[in-house]
């Protein structure tokens, strides 16, 4: 609520959007916080940007669109850039997609420099234009990750937008990316003041770190999970960048992520062969047949089925996962892999399921239909995570009535509660990242289902029964957004 009484206006800038451009968690946090807001009374509106395919996946989901007669326009390298203003309404949350030349190549540039960064920047500065196009001016920028760092930065020391006036939230969904690069010649093409380079701003060993400064010029930081927020005041989590972290801690906060439960429903879910819920459990038996089908393996195998559906990247610890293939095998367990990224961990676990053709199977690629059938047709699920902000994997398998298996950290600690607590819980978990803990909680998991089929369905029914929702988290940045505002 501002002084006024009204509700206050949030823009959520935004480089991922699901269902049009989600290539992680982001994604999905930015396609559903949003309506979780407008429900708590926030007026909210998303600006994105028209990556290739976007608008064409906006058209085939059938959502209606129309084109604002003003172009949003950014100063940036000595000239001028435009992009036509495509407005939507998804779900009842106004978006607004912002199609242009500069956002015609890759959402995640392989290489950061200034060029491949531009895009970045000026996508910032449209979505700082965009009240000049449309009849709504935010109070609050909500920001999310190094992608849109920029913005908090060009309202603190942007020659021109730092008289504007215009609160930002910088919310760290992975502090592991930060947007660094080469400062020739950015300083000079960027606009921002030349004093705004130092060591207690954008400045980071002599390299432009476009994520410090936005969290040093926002007026308020979050985070995915509080877990996180206290890991990564420390040099072992977040390196050099830890110190900035504590310094600006008191204007950090943790607050956990939640899902589109419609969205993730068993109960109601298309891409699923067979639907299911607390109250009857008998559709899951008919998804996890299809999955074993889907991978060649015997549809009628009894044995247990690990899933993991994840970006292949060093941050979700899959080394762990194909140096421990033969221990993995040799409980008797079908292991089936959904996903993609960096080529040594991919050629990793090419080379376990060519090891252990009857045991394990990579799925490559990115496949949302197939990830839906994963979380269902699976018994675990398993996130070795070397560090994990929040994750959102281990709630939706939770939801499909899969149990995680998982290392304790980030939000995974915050979401997963090993069964073996004499409180109980929901999952097993583990503390030491190699492969012995990994194995420990796996082996553990495997045995349960295999003896103790009681037991395991209660386990089962505790994760399903979880409030994932996005209420109690919505009532959080609510409270934040009208503390800015007071
Ligand atoms: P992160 O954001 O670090 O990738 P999260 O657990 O927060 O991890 O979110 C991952 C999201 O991306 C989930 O919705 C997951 O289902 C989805 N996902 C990851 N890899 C794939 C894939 N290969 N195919 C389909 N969906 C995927
Ligand atoms: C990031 C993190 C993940 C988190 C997601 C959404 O991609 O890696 O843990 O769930 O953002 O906040």
């Amino acid at each position: 609520m501002t002084k006024s009484g009204s509700a206050v206006k949030v823009l959520f800038v935004t480089t991922e959007l699901a269902p049009f451009s989600k290539v992680g968690g982001l994604g999905d946090v930015a396609g559903s916080l949003p309506k979780a807001l407008r429900q708590a009374g926030v007026d909210v509106r998303v600006v994105t940007p028209a990556w290739p395919g976007v608008l064409e996946r906006v058209a085939a989901l059938g959502v209606k669109t129309t084109t604002v007669r003003a172009k949003v326009y950014a100063a940036y390298d000595w000239r001028i850039h435009s992009a036509n203003i495509i407005k939507a309404s998804v779900d009842g949350v106004t978006t607004y997609f912002l199609d242009a030349e500069d956002y015609s190549g890759s959402q995640y540039p392989s290489q950061l420099n200034f060029w491949s960064a531009s895009p970045f920047a000026v996508f910032c500065m449209q979505a700082l234009e965009l009240k000049n196009a449309i009849d709504w001016e935010p109070d609050i920028y909500h920001c999310h990750d190094w992608t849109s760092a920029f913005l908090p930065c060009a309202l603190a020391w942007h020659r021109h937008y730092r008289q504007t006036g215009g609160k930002s939230i910088m919310t760290l969904h992975n502090v592991a990316y930060q947007g660094i690069f080469e400062p020739y010649p950015f300083l000079e093409a960027s606009g921002l003041e030349p004093w705004s380079f130092n060591s207690s701003t954008m400045e980071f060993y002599g390299q432009v770190n476009l994520l410090k400064g936005g969290i040093v010029a926002a007026t308020a930081v979050t985070t995915v999970s509080p877990t996180y927020a206290n890991e990564i005041q420390t040099y072992e989590s977040t390196r050099e960048l830890s110190g900035i972290l504590y310094q600006q801690r008191s204007k950090l906060r943790g607050i956990i992520n939640g899902l589109d439960v419609k969205f993730w429903d068993p109960n109601g879910d298309k891409s699923i062969p067979a639907k299911f819920s607390v109250k009857d459990l008998r559709g899951k038996a008919a998804c996890k047949k299809a999955l074993l089908e889907r991978a060649g393996f015997d549809p009628n195998s009894e044995a247990p089925v690990i899933v993991c559906v994840s970006r292949l990247v060093e941050q979700k610890g899959f080394d762990m996962v194909f140096n421990a293939a033969g221990q993995i095998a040799e409980t008797g367990a079908k292991l089936l892999i959904l996903g993609s990224g960096n080529d040594w961990i991919e050629n990793g676990i090419i080379q376990a399921s060519e090891a252990y053709p009857q045991s394990i199977k990579l799925f490559r690629g990115y496949d949302e239909p197939l990830s839906h059938l994963m979380y269902a047709g699976g018994d675990i699920f398993l996130m070795p995570s070397v560090f994990e902000p929040c994750g959102l994997s281990q709630m939706i398998s939770m939801r499909y009535g899969t149990v995680p298996v998982v290392r304790e950290v980030g939000g995974l600690r915050d979401t997963v509660f090993d069964v073996d607590r004499p409180e109980g819980g929901n999952g097993f978990t583990f503390l030491t990242c190699d492969v012995d803990g990994m194995m420990w909680a796996l082996r553990r998991a495997v045995e349960r289902y295999n003896n103790n089929k009681v037991q395991w369905k209660e386990i089962m029914l505790e994760g399903m029964r979880e409030d994932f929702t996005w209420d109690k988290s919505a009532g959080l940045y609510k409270n934040l957004y009208d503390e800015l505002m007071q």
